[in-house]
This record gives C-alpha cells, structure tokens and sequence, in this order.
C-alpha cells in the first residue's frame, strides 16, 4: 500500500491534464500537495478540491515558469506553508507547433523558456532542502517526441531531449545524497495538449500505437507515483516510457 503521509510533492502545471492527475494520485495517498499553474484561482480551486475530498494539506500558487521573479515569489508563500519540497514533479510543458522553416525565434525562446529553464529554476528552489534532508525525489515529465522527433516540434522535442540530459547529469550529481532523478516519457494522452489535433491526425498517430488508443492522465501518473514510491528507491537517471508501446 502506498503512504506518502509524512511527504509533500509540488507538480508544476497541475490545474489540468497530467500534472492534475499526478495531484490527485499523490492527494490520494495522503501526501500533502502543492498545485501550481499560470493562474493563481484555478491553482487554489484544484487545491482546496483535494483537501476536501482526501482530507490532506495542499496549497495552490500561482508560478508563470516563463518568469524567474514569478518563480521566486512563489517559493516566498510555499516556504511560508511548509518546511521544504520533499518530492518535485516537473510536468508542465507547452508546445508552439509548427514547421520549422515557419519558427520564429519567439516560438522557440518560449518554448525552452517554460520546458527547460522553468524547470531549471524551480528544481534549483528544491534540492537545497532535499540534499540537506537527504532524501529527494525528483520527476520530469519528458514526452516520447524526445526520442522520435515529430513534425512540427523541433522546439519541443529539442526541450524534451534536454530534460532527459538534465535528468542524467543532475541523478549523477545528487545520487551521493540520495535525492533520485528520474523522468517518464508519455505517448499521447488524452488532455487539452492532444484535444487541440485535428481528428484525422489523431486517427494517424492511433495507428502507430500498438495498444491502440491514447493513454489516459492517470497512466501516467502511476508510474510517476512508483517512481517516487520506495518501490523505486535503487533507480536513478532513468527514463520510463508510457506510451501504449509506440517506441
Ligand atoms: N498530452 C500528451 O499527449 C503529452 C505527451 C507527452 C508529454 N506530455 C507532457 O506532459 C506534461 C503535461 O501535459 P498536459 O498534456 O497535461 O498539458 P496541458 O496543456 O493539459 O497542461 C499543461 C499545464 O502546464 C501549465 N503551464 C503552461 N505554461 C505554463 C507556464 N508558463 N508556467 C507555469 N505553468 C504553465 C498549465 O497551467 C497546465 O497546468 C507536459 O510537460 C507535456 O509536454 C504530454
């Protein structure tokens, strides 16, 4: 049976979609829970949800991962809650798809801004604490297109990429402390990132799939859970994939 009574976990980008569903697992099993998003009222509404339905601690903040001074401000009032992060889910991500002979540097910059440097700014708000406590556990949401590529994501898939090279380096570096660094890299899920492709690219991107559908925010957020579960506690720098078996 999973426990995670006496943790806290903060998952950027968890109004909605995966990072919600990641929420509501950790909600579940009783861990304390921060929800963050662009948007400040949609973060506390998840966040006072969860208290009511689990009966567990949360909180919700508002961080626009594109800025470092929102970054900052937001670890003010989350220090203001709780003593320190003990797990850290990197999940929010966005994507501005298009061709790459029609990107634009500003396509690209924002891209990388939320997807590789947010995550850089909030794990660097994190591991002080769980190096310190020694015991951490770090996830980062990467995306099968980190491996494959795609047409159209050139900026994505380079952030995607990235974070599984960020994962490596930092689960070598943090190891002797025991904070782990892992990362899942989901196929297509059903959420408002997929919701937006046309029906027959969807029907294209099935045919690829061998289990045949897209997979569903909880998949995901399982196999986040085991990663920060004691189920995991000797992997480290490992990227698992949940993608219906497409890669
Ligand atoms: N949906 C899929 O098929 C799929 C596949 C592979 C990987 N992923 C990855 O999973 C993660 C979650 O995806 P999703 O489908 O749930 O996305 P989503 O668009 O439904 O949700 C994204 C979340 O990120 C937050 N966010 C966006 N920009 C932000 C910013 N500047 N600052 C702070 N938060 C911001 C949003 O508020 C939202 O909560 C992303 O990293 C995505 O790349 C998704």
């Amino acid at each position: 049976m999973l426990d995670f009574s006496n943790k806290t976990v903060l998952i950027t980008g968890s109004t909605r979609g995966i990072g919600r569903a990641i929420a509501e697992e950790f909600a579940k099993y009783k861990a304390n829970v921060i929800i963050t998003g662009r948007v400040e009222d949609k973060a506390k509404e998840v966040a006072d949800k969860l208290a009511q339905t689990y009966g567990v601690k949360t909180l919700g903040v508002g961080i626009d991962l594109a800025e470092p001074s929102s970054v900052e401000e937001a670890f003010k009032k989350i220090n203001e809650h709780f003593e320190g992060v003990d797990i850290l889910v990197n999940n929010a991500g966005i994507t501005k798809d298009t061709l790459f002979i029609r990107m634009k540097l500003e396509d690209w910059e924002e891209v990388l801004k939320v997807n590789l440097t947010g995550t850089f700014l909030v794990t660097k708000q994190v591991v002080r604490y769980m190096t310190k406590k020694r015991w951490g556990r770090i996830i980062n949401i990467t995306s099968v297109v980190g491996f494959t590529g795609n047409v159209g994501q050139v900026n994505y898939s380079t952030t995607k990429a990235g974070l599984i090279g960020l994962t490596k380096s930092l689960a070598k570096e943090l190891a002797p402390r025991n904070v782990l660094v892992n990362a899942v890299a989901p196929g297509f899920i059903e959420t408002d990132m997929t919701e937006v492709l046309k029906e027959e690219i969807k029907e294209h991107y099935k045919k690829q799939i061998p289990l045949g559908r897209f997979g569903k925010p909880e998949e995901v957020a399982r196999v986040v859970l085991f990663l920060a579960s004691p189920m995991a506690d000797y992997i480290t720098g490992e990227v698992i994939h949940v993608n219906g078996g497409m890669y």
